[in-house]
């Protein structure tokens, strides 16, 4: 079976999961035949068995932009993807629920590559990447993404409200659309955008790097936000105005959401052909 077929019977398929937070082990796979070889896709995946040194530590600004470089050079084709896939064309889906399904390409202890793919007015609700950098590469369609990043104010740790249930103030990073083709976004534990939300304006397909990948026995969980205007919660942690404030806004923990359900499909594209990291 096709990845296209896959793509266009999303809701039928093989594999149900929720994704995105996966722990997946490696599968045994047979050696791929050449022409199931993508080389783009497999530089980036030597790159990332290079650049992505394990829990705790961050890329370096030159192997970050090593990956930018591949990455903002990727079609959707080194995937196995193309715009003429009928899950790409425009169609009316009154009445039916949008929902996001991801693949995993690869995923070790150290990184993992995966691809979402959102049907139009599809959501990723606001998430966080707890000491995970991300790059994040969209491959096809329209996308409006919002980040936002914690602030950390003076008297405090990484984190800064008082209580874990308190808001936290975050200053807002991005919000606006984006079109494919275009260049790679990359987020840091800690800033760049860590905590962000995708609303699909056309059906899309964004490819993720995350190193090191989610892992809920690790510490790694994703957890869910709601953002609120700073000026509507009455805390005087910081006090802004004007224009400041609407930089600001509260982030309120929520539980996992409806919509970050997602559907596991089986990647189908070219295949990586595995190597040990040096
Ligand atoms: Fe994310």
């Amino acid at each position: 079976m096709t990845i296209e077929v896959r793509l266009a019977d999303m809701s039928k398929s093989i594999r149900k999961k929720k994704c995105c937070r996966k722990t997946s082990s490696k599968r045994k796979r047979s050696p791929p035949s050449p022409a199931a070889i993508s080389f783009p896709l497999q530089r980036l995946y030597i790159s990332c068995l290079d650049v992505f040194k394990g829990v705790g530590t961050v890329p370096s600004p030159t192997d970050v932009q090593k990956l930018c470089h591949i990455l903002d050079r990727m079609m959707p084709e080194d995937v196995g993807l193309s715009r003429n896939l009928q899950f790409f064309k425009p169609r009316s889906n009154v009445g039916v629920t949008p929902k996001v399904a991801c693949t995993t390409i690869y995923q070790c202890e150290e990184f993992s590559l995966s691809i979402f793919f959102l049907p139009a007015n599809a959501v990723i609700p606001l998430h966080n990447h707890p000491g995970m950098t991300v790059f994040v590469k969209l491959l096809l369609g329209k996308v409006h993404i919002k980040a936002y990043d914690l602030v950390s104010t003076e008297n405090s740790d990484d984190s800064n409200s008082i209580l874990p249930s308190q808001p936290k103030l975050a200053s807002l990073k991005a919000n606006g659309v984006f079109t494919a083709p275009c260049d790679t976004s990359v987020l840091y534990p800690t800033s760049g955008g860590n905590i962000h939300a995708f609303k699909a304006i056309t059906p899309c397909a964004i490819l993720d790097v995350m190193g090191p990948p989610y892992s809920k026995k690790d510490g790694r969980d994703c957890s869910y936000y709601r953002d609120i205007p700073y000026t509507a919660l009455p805390y005087e942690r910081a006090v802004m105005s004007g224009e400041e404030s609407e930089r600001y806004w509260w982030l309120e923990e929520i539980e996992v959401p409806k919509e970050s359900e997602m559907e596991g499909i089986e990647y189908m594209g070219p295949q990586i052909i595995e190597m040990s990291s040096s």
